[in-house]
């Protein structure tokens, strides 16, 4: 991916031309305008307005003796497909939690640990699951129920065989970026700046492991820190050529 210059004697020039021609180009992209959001508004509101990111809350379950046994703090975003009463047809509703407005419980056990959060209409609840023989703990359920005013009934989504934020025993898992969780067909839960531990909690989170998607933030900058580190290394070479040239010219005459 970085292209590696084998020719030895590469002028200086040319290595200064490359490198005007890489600020050039930084500069034209950095201007490009960036891609303008068109806002729909001949289509009737099916779909509609998408809140902003949801605030970020921090939850904790306590057991029996005021011991905290599973610390979460996290946005939650809810997008649901259901069939509105007022339109009669399926509609796409995404809802933020409101973190000063949810209450929090759970319980937690040797293998298994819930978390429930409520909020006016809406009840969703984590089920986290230790496997006690390789120490690793995943989300292996998820529950919704939502009576929403524009729903004809009370709805509830569930689904009991997920293997999501896997992490081991002691550690907290971690995902700051926006991820995306599959439920079910009608629900899926977008959760934002995450961290969990539902279990081995001493008091506050043990060390990170951090998801796919932050692990791949972390790649962009060490491949430009290395291209950086390539160039410049070019240079100081292509420095040191040129200058031994010149001095052998030197003595030569
Ligand atoms: C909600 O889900 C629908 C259908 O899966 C998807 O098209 C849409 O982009 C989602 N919206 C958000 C904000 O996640
Ligand atoms: C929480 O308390 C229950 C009994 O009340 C106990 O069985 C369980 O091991 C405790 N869990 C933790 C993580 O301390
Ligand atoms: C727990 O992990 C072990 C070792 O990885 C595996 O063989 C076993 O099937 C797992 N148990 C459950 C209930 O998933
Ligand atoms: C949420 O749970 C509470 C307590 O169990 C219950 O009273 C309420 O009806 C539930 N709400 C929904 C929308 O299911
Ligand atoms: C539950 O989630 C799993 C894994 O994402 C998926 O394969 C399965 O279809 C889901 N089940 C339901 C009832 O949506
Ligand atoms: C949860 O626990 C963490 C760490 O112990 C603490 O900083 C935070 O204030 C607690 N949050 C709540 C809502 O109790």
């Amino acid at each position: 991916m970085i292209p590696i210059i084998r020719k030895q004697n590469m002028p200086s020039g040319a290595i200064f031309s490359l490198l005007l021609a890489l600020s050039i180009h930084q500069t034209l992209t950095a201007d490009v305008p960036p891609t303008v959001v068109a806002v729909e508004t001949s289509s009737p509101p099916a779909s509609p307005v998408t809140p902003g990111p949801p605030e970020r809350g921090s939850y904790n379950v306590t057991n029996g003796s005021d011991t905290v046994c599973l610390l979460a703090r996290m946005g939650l975003q809810l997008n649901i497909s259901f069939i509105s009463s007022s339109h009669g047809k399926t509609v796409q509703e995404v809802l933020n939690l409101h973190p000063n407005l949810v209450k929090s419980s759970g319980s937690c056990d040797p293998d298994s640990a819930t978390l429930v959060l409520s909020e006016d209409n809406i009840n969703l609840t984590f089920s986290f699951s230790l496997n006690t023989t390789s120490n690793k703990y995943h989300l292996s359920g998820l529950e919704l129920s939502a009576a929403l005013p524009d729903m004809a009934k009370g709805l509830v989504f569930r689904n009991t065989t997920l293997n999501y934020m896997v992490g081991t025993l002691g550690h907290s898992y971690m995902c700051q970026k926006e991820k995306i969780l599959s439920i079910t067909q009608d629900f899926s839960l977008n959760t934002f700046q995450l961290q969990v531990q539902p279990f081995g909690v001493n008091g506050d989170f043990g060390a990170a492991e951090e998801c796919d998607l932050d692990e791949d933030d972390m790649l962009i900058p060490i491949i430009v820190g290395a291209a950086l580190a390539v160039l410049v290394l070019i240079v100081i070479l292509a420095y040191l050529i040129g200058r031994n040239r010149s001095h052998a010219g030197y003595q030569t005459i």
